[in-house]
Formats: structure tokens, sequence, C-alpha cells
């Protein structure tokens, strides 16, 4: 039985997750927007590669029924509704809505993840919901791959820190010699035993340093809250849904 774990994905190749049961994380914080715009009650939340993208994908649509959402240096898009923040996600902003997002690293990552079956959205908001699944998938197909978004093409810790507990919850009860992680995993796993909580996990992060110069903090403290949320997105033809 078999995890990989992508740090990114700059790594992977056309073809590479076809078929294949794949979780994203960017915790910071695109995956935990998602999760939270979806539970206060968005339609769906469609991912673009770039801000570009996101206002093309939304051109010929009923204004009333989109939100146009996304960051670039942590910061809302001029002329966007909403920026990424999943404090900003709320029934009045966006119930009933389908969020057109963009971000710098964690919806280019979405994006790149398409030919997964299925895609699970993941962040510490609804680490167990999402874990179970996980476990349930990796159960039946003898492998799952966990994509983190990485920051600006580079490591990030607090995805990698995600992903080892995910690995922890998934692989429980699979004796050792039948597992096989690749170099990624087994890093993420060793990072998710020595770190401590989510909150100082993350709080060590380079991306919640960025936040917090933007005057941002209280999302990391946000994002750092296991278990808040218990729904498990899924992205599938192009959208990613409850
Ligand atoms: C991203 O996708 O790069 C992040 O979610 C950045 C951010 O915190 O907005």
């Amino acid at each position: 039985m078999k995890i990989d774990v992508f740090f990114t994905p700059l790594g992977l190749n056309a073809g590479d997750l076809t078929g294949r049961a794949v979780v994203v994380i960017d915790v910071l914080r695109a995956t935990s927007t998602i999760v939270t715009a979806l539970s206060a009650g968005a339609k769906a939340v469609v991912p673009a590669a770039s801000s570009e993208e996101a206002v093309r994908l939304t051109s010929n649509l009923e204004r009333n029924g989109i939100v146009l959402a996304g960051e670039r240096r942590m910061l809302k898009i001029e002329g966007f509704a909403l920026g990424n923040s999943p404090r900003e996600m709320t029934p009045e902003t966006v119930g009933g809505k389908t969020l057109f997002l963009a971000t710098t690293n964690g919806t280019p990552a979405l994006v790149a993840a398409q030919g997964g079956d299925p895609v699970l959205v993941a962040a510490a908001l609804n680490f167990s919901a999402v874990a179970e699944r996980a476990r349930t998938l990796f159960a039946e197909r003898g492998e799952i791959v966990l994509i983190c978004a990485g920051r600006e093409k580079q490591f990030a810790l607090e995805n990698a820190y995600t992903a080892g507990r995910l690995i922890k919850a998934v692989k429980k009860g699979v004796p050792p010699k039948k597992l096989m992680l690749n170099d990624a995993a087994q890093v993420s796993l060793d990072l998710a035993a020595q770190q401590g909580g989510w909150l100082d996990a993350f709080g060590a992060s380079g991306a919640a340093q960025q936040l917090s110069d933007v005057g941002l903090g209280e999302d990391v403290k946000f994002c750092a809250q296991p278990d808040k949320l218990h729904i498990v997105p899924v992205y599938a033809d192009r959208r990613i849904a409850a």
C-alpha cells in the first residue's frame, strides 16, 4: 500500500494522477477558504489558475450568481469582491453563490490535480472528515496521493505538517511492512511527529509570518482550528462542491 506526497505540484507530469485518489492541501489559506465558503452555503467554488483566468471564466455569467475572490501577495485583488480570507466567507457574502477563486499557490495546485479521481480538499478545519474519507479510499485503492500547494514553488511547512498528520490517520492499522511511503511522505510524517499542535506548526511557517506582516495574523489562528467543519469538498468537472 502506497502513499505519495508532492511538496509542490511542480513535480507532477501529465497523466501522473489519472484515476488516482488525491488530496490537495493549502491550509494557509486557499483550502481553508474553500472549506469555509462551502460550509457557509456557497454552491460551488471554481479554482482558477490565475486572476486573469477567473475574470475570463466569469465574463459571460450573470453577476448576481457569482463572487470573484482571490489574493495577490496575500491581499485582495483589485476589482474582486473578496480576498482569500476564510473569515470573509459568510452566508451573507457567499451563500447560494458560485465562488471563482484565484490564489497564488492553492488554486493552481488544484487545477494541476485535475486528473485525480476523486480530488479531495483538505484543511485543518475539516481534518477528521477528510482523513476518514481518505482512509476509506486508501483501504479500497491501496494508494493515495497528497499534493501540497507549496509557497512560491518551494516547500511550505504548514502543508507538509498537515500531510504528515493525514498520513498518520490514513495508515492506521496497516502493517509497516505493507506500507510504501515516498521520501516526501516519510519526511512529512516525521515533521508532524516533531512539531507541536496545529497552531504551533502553522505559526512557525513563512506563510504565517507573511500573513502577520500584512495584518492578517488572525487568519492563521482561524485556519489552525481542527474539526470546526465537517464537510469534504470534492473537485470534479472544474468545480469544487461539498
Ligand atoms: C495561496 O494560494 O498562495 C495562499 O492561499 C496564499 C494566501 O494566504 O492567500
